[in-house]
């Protein structure tokens, strides 16, 4: 199948066209740039600069196009509270120029990257799809939008999509061909990856006080691999199925800060300097979801995802990056 990658130059979408590539299909990476690097567009893959922001370079884009899979946007939770407008314009105008030049191309197939922040504080753990849904953030506010959107978009244009909800992302690609790493990251993981390989100084944990085993913040921890194989599933889905689905993809798992931090030092022989700071607000103590009906639903499973592997492969992608 002819599938066009939006933000197929960034972490996630490099990942995702490898395994597209993989399966015999042929994906085509539309990517601005701004966030995506070229180092990550996989050999084999053909490759469109252009912005979902322009109307006429995306129909352009969809030529021939049979699924689309929506993964431009941008992602700093704390970015999207002090720029909202960017958000706004990036995440929600950019989907809908996406979804109607998509309508004016008859294409009628979407896999959107919606995330864990449409849930906002959970109220039930493992967090399940039918949890409410009250974004924290704006960031989280814009990906809800568009799943509602799409929903509309079904019912009013026949797009059939599969949302999912990405929970923290973390890992590289395992056969160590993806090497792009992210600029100015603000997650925990290559924060920590960047203290082991001395490009910072120190690991601060956002609150050691919280109620949870340890004391620090409990994530659920997906491999990229992982969730780039969902994505294969729901193309097969949404072969076989005239209808949309919404659905996690998660381990079910709860790993802590200091699980993490203790994993990697290990790993990686590196004491790094950890100190512990005040909790980052809006931060909840603990979130893990159920990632069941993935696997009920697709057929999908993690199987790069335990701490082990998410560890060993994060620091072979920063050893091919270390600065000479
Ligand atoms: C993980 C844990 C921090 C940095 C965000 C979005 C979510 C999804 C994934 C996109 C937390 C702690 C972090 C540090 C720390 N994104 N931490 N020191 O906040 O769980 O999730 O990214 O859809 O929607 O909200 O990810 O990697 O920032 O933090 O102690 O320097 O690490 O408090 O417990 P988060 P994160």
């Amino acid at each position: 199948m002819r599938i066009l990658v939006t933000g197929g130059a960034g972490y996630i979408g490099s990942h995702v066209v490898k395994q597209l590539l993989r399966a015999g299909h042929q994906p085509v990476v539309f990517d601005n740039l701004s966030v995506g690097t070229l180092d990550n567009v996989i050999t084999g893959a053909e490759f469109i600069e252009g912005d979902i922001l322009s109307p006429t370079q995306v129909l352009a884009a969809l030529e021939g196009i049979e699924v689309v899979i929506h993964l431009a946007g941008l992602k700093a939770v704390g970015e999207s509270m002090t720029h909202p407008a960017k958000y706004a314009w990036n995440n929600l105008v950019g989907s809908i120029t996406l979804l109607n030049a998509m309508i004016e191309a008859g294409v009628k197939k979407i896999i959107f990257s919606s995330s864990a922040a449409v849930y906002g504080e959970p109220i039930e753990l493992p967090m399940k799809e039918d949890h409410p849904t009250k974004p924290l953030s704006f960031y989280g506010h814009t990906k809800l939008e568009v799943e509602k959107l799409l929903a509309w978009y079904d019912q009013l244009s026949g797009i059939k999509f599969v949302v999912f909800r990405y929970f923290n992302a973390v890992g590289y690609d395992p056969d160590g061909d993806i090497k792009g790493l992210e600029r100015a990251p603000q997650n925990l993981l290559p924060i920590i990856f960047e203290a082991v390989m001395g490009w910072r100084d120190k690991v601060t944990i956002f609150g050691d006080n919280y109620p949870t085993a340890d004391g620090t913040g409990v994530r659920d921890y997906i491999h990229v691999s992982d969730l780039a194989s969902g994505h294969l599933k729901a193309l097969e889905y949404l072969d076989k199925n005239n209808n949309s689905l919404t659905v996690n993809l998660a381990t079910g798992q709860g790993t802590s800060v200091a699980e993490i931090i203790k994993a990697v030092k290990q790993e990686s022989g590196v004491d790094f300097k950890v100190e512990i700071g005040p909790p980052r607000p809006g931060d909840p103590a603990q979130i893990f979801a159920s990632a069941d009906k993935a696997g009920a639903v697709l057929g999908w499973q993690p199987v790069f995802s335990d701490m082990a592997t998410i560890v060993k492969t994060t620091f072979r992608a920063y050893e091919q990056n270390k600065k000479n």
